[in-house]
């Protein structure tokens, strides 16, 4: 993904010292992202300079085109949250700590306060705004009303993302109670919903609570 773009994390990372950094990320049973890969080096030439100023920055967020001037150094949680008013997806440790700005990118859930928003040019991104349709909400979030699957909520919009992600790549597929426990190994939940939780996405996926 980071390939697409002008600007990638690595790039940036590498610049300001990416061990430091990346020390504290979470454990996450998620697919690897060519960050979270140090020994992928990018070839010469690869990477081509945006900014420093605003540039464009073209995407898909809920399946609507959507085209806007970024900064290099925001992140898609910013871009989301300040430019796009997309409010849905949380900012807590802003530091990839809790998961609580957990998006999809391209199916894929990511900790969107560790993307910068260049790196999802031309890709599409799901948001928590984008799982009701019609003023209905998802099965699975209709699953996590029914099971209390959330308390305060500043968890509950990550917790969705990455449990929809979970449901998207395991369609049709018997899922286990560790299944779920893996998907949301990313997620903090300060309330401790975590097993209503994985009540919740069993049901949605057509299993036993
Ligand atoms: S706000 Fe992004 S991981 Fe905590
Ligand atoms: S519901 Fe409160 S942090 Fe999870």
């Amino acid at each position: 993904m980071s390939d697409r773009a002008g600007i990638t994390r690595r790039g940036l990372f590498r610049g300001i010292g990416t061990a430091g950094l990346l020390a504290g990320c979470k454990p996450s049973e998620r697919p690897p992202t060519t960050t979270d890969d140090p020994g992928a080096a990018a070839s010469p030439g690869e990477e081509t300079a945006v900014g420093p100023g605003p540039a464009p920055l073209s995407f898909t967020l809920n399946g609507e085109a959507k085209t806007l001037e970024v900064a290099p150094n925001i992140t898609l949680l910013a871009a989301l949250r300040e430019q796009l008013r997309f409010t849905g997806t949380k900012v807590v440790c802003d530091r990839g700590a809790c998961g609580a700005c957990t998006v999809l990118i391209d199916g894929v859930p990511r900790n969107s306060c560790m993307t910068l928003a260049h790196d999802v040019a031309g890709a599409a991104v799901t948001t928590v705004e984008g799982l009701a349709s019609g003023g209905k909400l998802s099965v699975l979030q209709q699953a996590f009303v029914r099971n209390d699957a959330l308390q305060c909520g500043f968890c509950t919009s990550g917790m969705l993302m990455s449990c929809q992600g979970l449901l998207e790549r395991t369609r049709g597929q018997k899922l286990a109670r560790e299944d779920v426990e893996a998907a949301i190994a990313g997620n903090l939940c300060r309330c401790g919903t975590y097993p209503n939780v994985v009540a919740a996405v069993l049901e949605a996926a057509g299993g036993s609570a």
